[in-house]
């Protein structure tokens, strides 16, 4: 879908024109007013549309009418989403060429743009019968710039969403690398199987080791001109999680090939990040192996050494995620950033806590992880902060090493988090927790069923002070 700006819409031969209404207002479209509002009663709720045909009344052929609630309620967010139920509407009635003449007073460029984009999604390469597309649209009253910047956060969680989409047997940690290898204005490292194990990250290696696929360390590095920040982001790189011997039941393996969404937000994200220039340093960071079982799986009560030493006693395999990310973490604090934030379908329990509504954040620094659920807010993806209490150290404690891998099945996510904790030294860090908001079972809100590109906006937000 191609999307234009342009102020003079009224007079464009597009199949519709879509015009926004205010709950209690009039248009400044006559049509709407006589035949929408005072004929039908159109009420103009958020997210309501009405159709009515034109008959060469004006140049376009159709009108769509987008509720948007009460005018003092209106939002950026609720704009994507009305902007993402117009687009919706318009493939239903096979529309081509549409263009938005929206009045809502403010600057909605990037938030349309993102909207028409999360509309026009779908995962259909494995489909013979491709989804229906809308050609064009128009957008007036935006900024070419925030269009600009809307297009391409569009871009980076397209990107995100698709490689989280793509079976295992795809995405696979060489394919992983490769993609990474691949990315314009980024320098890339990649680190095979005996160079992990030469950087000790005895860790990582382990949950690797059941698979017939490599495992592979991936670094990546944007530079700016006149670097003012430095930053780390760590994505969860599992490319399938069986559970590996401890093995997962069936339909709890049935979508673990998205436990990789992690890794595929940091890809997103680097992927755009030469498009926006900023003068900042960011290291995009993947420990990405397939957690599997096999005769060369590593085992409940094996002991293993992480890069920075610490041991660990493995109590249950299907915990692989805060492993990988242990040495992934040691690795990022090495690197002399100022921050460093990992993100990560990590537990089950984040999920039963906070449902697909939002993800889990916790941390060691206050204001960062604040300035973090802030981004959120601005760009509809919610942050719910947990505790790092000291007393979920507890029953990770073990008899034979310095910790275990699992503890009590209480509070899940948070002794996830002081595991890793344990492997961050000298650095702010933010951990977060995508497990119920990285992959929806059915359709909601903007997302069809699948990944949703979870901490895409937030993040290339939260980088780029957008
Ligand atoms: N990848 C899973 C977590 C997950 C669960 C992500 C559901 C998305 C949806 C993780 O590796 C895992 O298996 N965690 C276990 C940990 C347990 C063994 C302590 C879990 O949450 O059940
Ligand atoms: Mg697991
Ligand atoms: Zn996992």
């Amino acid at each position: 879908m191609e999307i234009k700006v342009s102020n003079d819409v009224k007079n464009l031969s597009v199949n519709v024109l879509v015009v926004n209404m205010f709950e209690g207002e009039k248009t400044s479209q006559e049509l709407v007013n006589t035949y929408a509002i005072e004929k039908d009663k159109f009420e103009g709720k958020l997210g309501q549309t009405y159709l009515l045909q034109t008959y060469g009344q004006i140049p376009a052929q159709k009108i769509l009418v987008v509720g948007c609630g009460k005018r003092d309620e209106f939002c950026q967010n609720d704009l994507r989403f009305v902007v993402y139920k117009a687009v919706k509407k318009l493939q239903q009635i096979n529309a081509k060429t549409a263009a938005f003449d929206f009045e809502v007073g403010f600057d909605y460029g990037k938030s349309g743009a993102l909207g028409a984009m999360l509309a026009d999604y779908a995962f259909d390469k494995y489909k013979s019968e491709k989804a229906k597309k809308v050609d064009e649209i128009t957008f007036a009253n935006v900024l070419e710039d925030s269009v600009k910047v809307g297009k391409i956060c569009g871009n980076a969680l397209k990107f995100a969403r698709d490689l989280a989409n793509e079976p295992a047997s795809f995405a696979t940690p060489s394919k992983l690398a490769d993609i990474a290898q691949k990315l314009e204005g980024i320098t890339t490292e990649i680190y095979d199987k005996d160079e992990i194990k030469r950087m000790g990250m005895g860790a990582f290696l382990a949950v690797a080791q059941g698979s017939k696929q490599p495992p592979k360390f991936i670094h990546m590095k944007y530079t700016g001109k006149n670097v003012t920040k430095k930053i780390a982001l760590i994505g969860k790189g599992i490319c399938f999680d069986s559970g590996g011997l401890d093995i997962k039941p069936p339909s709890s393996m049935l979508t673990m090939r998205d436990d990789m969404s992690g890794a595929a937000c940091v890809l997103g994200i680097m992927s755009v990040l030469k498009d926006f220039n900023p003068d900042i340093e960011v290291h995009g960071i993947i420990a990405a192996c397939e957690n599997m079982p096999g005769g060369n799986s590593y085992k409940p009560g094996d002991i293993l050494t992480a890069k920075n030493g610490k041991t660990i006693e493995v109590d249950n395999t299907d915990a692989e995620g805060r492993l990988t990310l242990a040495d992934a973490l040691v690795y990022a604090c090495e690197l002399g950033v100022d921050e460093v934030i990992d993100i990560a379908t990590l537990t089950g329990a984040c999920m039963v806590a906070l449902g697909t509504a939002a993800a889990g954040i916790m941390g060691n620094d206050e204001d960062m992880i604040y300035r973090i659920i802030e981004t959120g807010k601005h760009v509809g993806e919610k942050y719910w902060q947990l505790p790092l209490y000291k007393e979920y150290f507890e029953s990770l404690k073990s008899d034979i090493a310095d910790m275990k891998n699992t503890g009590s099945r209480y509070g899940g996510a948070q002794a996830a988090g002081v595991f890793l904790q344990e492997f961050v030294k000298d650095v702010k860090w933010a951990h977060i927790d995508i497990a119920g908001t990285a992959f929806l079972e059915k359709p909601e809100r903007e997302f069809i069923k699948g990944a949703t590109g979870a901490g895409v906006r937030t993040l290339l937000s939260y980088i780029l002070n957008l």
